[in-house]
């Protein structure tokens, strides 16, 4: 998975402490989960009420670069822009977590460039916080495997737990309130079903309403929420046999009972959540008017308005028309699987 590239590190002394720079770039790929994580057990350490199962998509990642010693306080960058807000917070989070794990103290500079659109429910936080788990330990002289790669990731997104693996993965709910085990597995990688698709069509590039963690929060107030946790073994069973089999046609009805069954839990709270626009809705029944016609593809759907597209390699051009040509859909980016996040520089 990840090269072991490693920076020389280069004593510098600022004042009386003496600190030592190192740095790492890593780049890790978003994910779409087939089925989803949709409510925690601890939220603190984003630990997830149910397992989850995902695909890393190829082709919309996120560089991440941390240097410790670099420079004389910590600085957070995003896309060339200072970060603000929430999401200054939860980079500082991670950071402190980062020098917690390593026994560390100096500051700490987190650059990061995206190549996938941000806030629009394509799960940049996931790629954000599996390469930043990646980049960050290396950076930090932690050796870490991929399952506490993963571990720490999680501590970030809780879907940037999967992102540090490529292909089919699952993210474990675990058992332990320490959530040693709530870490992703690989269960086929990019290449063992490589011709998959995920046919993406954005509707919107605004930034979302509710951010899953506070979407979350309210869904399990919802009157839905405990059929949700139920019935997830049953789900992520179906889902893990269908990967197996690689059986589209399983796969693509499981993932899109699963989105849907989400997002239903949010429509029966109070307050309603509903994160659909009406090009979302006319997305969803065009695949629905494809499958009709004999186009195997199936939906899924996000925190947010954009509407993905399960199909083969095959049939993703005819998807990506049929979604380009319904009105409000801005962008059509069609993925095929994956690899897990590696360092990169
Ligand atoms: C709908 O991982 O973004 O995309 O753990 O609070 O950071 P936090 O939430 P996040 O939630 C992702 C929710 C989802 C479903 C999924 O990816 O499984």
């Amino acid at each position: 998975m990840m090269g072991a590239v490693r920076r020389p590190t280069e004593k510098v002394r600022t004042g009386a402490v003496a600190m030592t720079r190192s740095e790492a770039t890593a780049r890790s790929n978003v994910n779409v989960a087939l089925v989803k994580y949709w409510g925690k057990r601890d939220p603190e350490l984003n630990l997830p009420a149910t397992g989850s199962i995902s695909i890393t998509l190829d082709g919309l990642s996120i560089d991440a670069r941390v240097a410790f010693a670099a420079t004389d306080e910590d600085r957070f960058e995003i896309d060339e822009a200072p970060a603000a807000g929430e999401e200054r917070t939860r980079l500082a989070r991670f950071v402190d977590l980062l020098r917690q794990e390593s026994g560390r103290r100096e500051p700490v500079s987190v650059v990061t460039r995206s190549h996938v659109p941000r806030g629009v429910g394509l799960a940049s936080s996931a790629a954000a916080f599996a390469a930043l788990a990646v980049a960050g330990s290396q950076a930090a002289g932690l050796h870490l495997d991929p399952p506490a790669l993963s571990a720490l990731a999680r501590r970030g997104s809780g879907s940037a737990a999967r992102s540090i693996f490529g292909g089919f993965v699952e993210w474990h709910r675990g058992e332990r309130a320490d959530g040693a085990d709530s870490i992703a597995e690989p269960l086929l990688d990019a290449t063992a079903w490589s011709d998959v698709r995920v046919v993406v069509a954005v509707t919107t590039t605004a930034p979302k309403s509710v951010s899953s963690r506070d979407g979350m929060a309210r869904a399990a107030a919802s009157p839905l929420y405990p059929a949700w946790v139920a019935g997830a073994e049953a789900d992520l069973a179906e889902a893990r046999a269908a990967i197996r089999a690689r059986d589209l046609e399983a796969l693509g009805q499981l993932a899109e009972h699963s989105a849907l069954k989400m997002h239903a839990i949010g429509l029966a709270a109070r307050p309603p959540l509903l994160y659909w626009r009406g090009a979302t809705v006319d997305c969803i029944h065009r695949v629905w008017a494809l499958r009709a016609d004999g186009v195997p593809a199936w939906i899924t759907i996000d925190a947010g308005p954009q509407v993905k597209a399960l199909c083969t390699a095959n049939d993703a051009p005819r998807v990506a028309e049929a979604l380009g040509a319904v009105p409000g859909v801005v962008r059509v980016i069609t993925c095929a699987p994956g690899i897990g996040a590696e360092v990169v520089a």
